[in-house]
């Protein structure tokens, strides 16, 4: 994310030579780009967007639409947990877009309480400890309380999904998460009908985060959903990437993804959720609430009042491709938005 600054571009938008050229050439940029222009062609085919189903709500992993958690997961088939790094050789995305690799999904991230340069997150985070961990769960939901992290988890199927990442800052990356279904934390909750949104914070630990020591955001950071998307079969509690538990830089021990919503949706080192009546203001409205929406779903349509969101530039590739709409899961989440003015969703 960026903080206006009097400088145009802060250099922590600049993406390092290391993460820019790291190991592709111009035929797998040219490629990429093709791809992203035939994913847009298939993902704005009207009938396609018709075949969003609506109400499919609070389908489980066995009943999820097309393209989640491809290929890592077949419909009916108990989720394959892939241990280690080695074993995501050959994976692809479900668009058959490469995965980024450890490093890059490790080396390059926004994660504010340890500082505001991409670097900083790794190099700061050294001193996090994310164990013990406990969250508290609050709010209209009939099993409030203080949770172990093990005892908040053991229920629930962990998965390896490997999903598109697309920063409001026009950077992507294609990761594979490890986690557990937000709709499964939530129901174990059981919130009752007087919830319409879920509220998460990020831990306040200034002896551990040295960002936090400064007033560069307003903490904990905070960040919402409404309730039909946290249940919705694409949204993840991540602990994890490339088949192990996530480092500190990206969240750990627990973080949120919402694939088709940008990046700073996804609040990271979690220790509150709570249910609520009233649309919570998020960390980045709360900064900027000209440039900074609730929704923050991706549309390559909609500028953000500072640069165009049309292309972004995928980490490692040397050509910029063109987003697509709901950053790809258009034909799984539009449904969500149905009568909904698409300038409102930002
Ligand atoms: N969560 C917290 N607590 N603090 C942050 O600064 N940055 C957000 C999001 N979650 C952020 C956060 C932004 S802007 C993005 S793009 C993603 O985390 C980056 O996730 P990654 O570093 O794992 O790629």
């Amino acid at each position: 994310m960026i903080i206006r600054t009097k400088k145009a571009i802060p250099s922590s938008e600049i993406t390092s030579e290391r993460h820019y050229l790291n190991r592709r050439d111009f035929v797998g940029a040219g490629a990429a780009a093709a791809l992203g222009l035939e994913a847009a062609r298939r993902v704005l085919m009207p009938g396609e967007l018709l075949g969003s189903v609506p109400g499919r709500g609070v389908a489980g992993v066995q009943e999820a639409p097309r393209g989640i958690g491809r290929p890592l997961l077949r419909s009916g088939q108990e989720p394959i947990l892939r241990n280690g790094r080695q074993a995501f050789a050959g994976i692809t995305s479900e668009l058959d877009e490469e995965l980024n690799s450890y490093e890059d999904v490790t080396s390059y991230n926004n994660f504010y309480e340890f500082g505001t340069g991409k670097d900083d997150p790794i190099r700061n985070s050294g001193d996090f400890k994310p164990r013990p961990w406990t969250i508290a769960v609050s709010g209209h939901c009939s099993k409030p309380g203080n949770y172990q992290l093990e005892d908040f988890l053991k229920p629930h199927r962990m998965e390896d999904r490997v999903y598109r990442h697309r920063c409001v800052e026009a950077w992507s990356m294609v990761i594979p998460w490890r986690g557990v279904p937000l709709a499964d934390i939530v129901r174990a909750a059981e919130p009752t009908g007087a919830a319409r949104y879920v509220r998460f914070k990020t831990i306040v630990r200034p002896e551990e985060m040295p960002g936090q020591r400064r007033r560069i955001l307003p903490w904990p950071y905070v960040e919402g959903l409404r309730m039909d998307e946290a249940m919705h079969p694409l949204t993840l509690m991540v602990t994890g990437v490339y088949g192990e538990d996530a480092p500190n830089q990206n969240g750990a021990p627990l973080r949120l993804i919402i694939p088709w919503k940008y990046g700073f949706k996804g609040v990271k080192s979690i220790v509150s959720m709570e249910f609520v009546e009233e649309q919570p203001l998020n960390t980045w409205q709360l900064q900027n609430s000209r440039e900074y929406g609730f929704f923050a779903n991706v549309n390559p349509e909609v500028s953000h009042p500072r640069w165009s969101q049309a292309r972004e530039r995928r980490i490692g590739r040397l050509r910029r491709i063109p987003t697509l709409p709901f950053n790809g899961y258009a034909a799984d989440v539009q449904s969500l938005y149905a009568g909904m003015d698409p300038r409102t969703l930002y």
